[in-house]
């Protein structure tokens, strides 16, 4: 049985619905995030978990057991938020106390749990000091350990790094994801970074106009989006209109404007629908000249534009009819090509299960 159990949850207001029909099984131990672009319904669903606001229909079961039949400071759930909402006139340890002191709690075991919660997220020797004196990133480490001192069967993170800076959003990423695992409890952590939503987590439910559109393991969702607006939310991608000539088993053949035959993968579609190849742009060669390999689509192009963004360069190709592929190529030292220049012919290429085609 899975931890959470969320069955045809739907949210709405006035006639407008956040959260529509959604369901999803998450599992005792696991890092899971719901991603998904701003006013996708993410805190919404959050909110429900937590009880801080209820469905108008649909089911959550926690451990087997209706949510809706456990009031919200009943569940053995907690939430942590992108401002922190620590209280400014407590001490870090008094702030980590706080929720053992509402349930009171003798003051050996608060002081033995606040000492074992600030060494979770290695805060040990700033116990004594005020919000105000802490970073932000230590703002979030010690709202972490408030919110991890109950031992909660499910923790949930509403953008708990987007006030940080990238530097620090990055080394906090590193350290959720040691917490995680050191504390065990369940995760369930909201973003509309994908980057972070890749990096962090275990499973991705990837959300969209209240609807899951997607929900798989992270390399599922970059490597075999399931359509046109994960392929497109999720990293950067090619999405070129193509239509499907020969549908063979596990290879297809596309007809693509300005491209001619393109052969892909086959995620199941017949001959004659249309639809987009998804392809991402570091899966595609470039070079002035390629020797084209076994199971490659291969076309020469020009330059049309490029973007220098230091660890790769990013090349706009043109191909044939205004068509544009992008290619990503590295800019490691010890392979460095000459750098290519808008105008100069160039070739591209990729294996055929390199591209995916989407219905649609
Ligand atoms: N109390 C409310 N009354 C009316 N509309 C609401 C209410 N709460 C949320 N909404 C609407 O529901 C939609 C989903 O909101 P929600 O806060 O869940 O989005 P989100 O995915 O968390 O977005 P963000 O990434 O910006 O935080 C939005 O269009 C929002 O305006
Ligand atoms: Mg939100």
């Amino acid at each position: 049985m899975a931890l959470l159990e969320i069955r045809n949850i739907v949210r709405r207001f006035g006639d407008f619905t956040a959260v529509d029909g959604v369901s999803m099984d998450i599992e005792a131990g696991e890092f899971f995030t719901l991603l998904g672009p701003s006013g996708c319904g993410k805190t919404t669903l959050l909110r429900m978990i937590a009880g801080f606001d209820s469905p108008q229909s649909g089911e959550m079961l926690l451990d087997g057991k209706d949510l809706a039949s456990i009031a919200p400071e009943k569940r053995p759930i907690h939430t942590v938020f992108q401002s922190y909402a620590l209280f400014p006139h407590m001490t870090v340890a008094e702030n980590i106390a706080f929720p053992l002191r509402m349930r009171k709690l003798g003051k050996g075991e608060i002081g033995e749990r606040v000492r074992q919660s600030l060494e979770d997220v290695r805060l040990t020797d700033r116990g004594g000091r005020y919000p105000g004196e802490l970073s932000g990133g230590q703002r979030q480490r010690v709202a972490l350990a408030r919110a991890l001192v109950n031992r909660p069967r499910l923790l949930l993170l509403d953008e708990p790094l987007a006030a940080l800076d990238m530097k620090l959003r990055e080394q906090m990423q590193l350290e959720l994801i040691n917490l995680q695992k050191e504390v065990g409890i369940t995760f369930i952590y909201v973003t509309h970074d994908q980057t972070e939503a890749l990096a962090l987590s275990h499973r991705i439910a990837v959300m969209n106009g209240g609807k899951v559109e997607q929900l798989d393991e992270p390399s599922k969702i970059y490597d075999s989006p399931k359509n046109r607006f994960v392929a497109d939310f999720i990293g950067t991608c090619n999405l070129i209109d193509a239509e499907v000539s020969v549908a063979g088993e596990e290879k297809m053949v596309l007809q693509i404007r300005g491209l001619g035959e393109v052969a892909a993968r086959n995620p199941g579609a017949t001959g004659g629908a249309k639809g987009i190849l998804a392809l991402r742009p570091e899966k595609v060669r470039i070079a002035a000249q390629l020797a084209p390999e076994d199971d490659e689509n291969h076309f020469k192009g020009r330059v049309h534009d490029f973007l220098y963004m230091g660890d790769v360069t990013v090349y706009i190709v043109e191909v044939g009819d205004g068509v544009h592929v992008e290619a990503l190529l590295p800019n490691s030292a010890a392979g460095r090509p000459r750098i290519l220049a808008v105008g100069d012919p160039v070739e591209i290429a990729w294996r055929y299960d390199a591209g995916t085609f989407l219905d649609g």
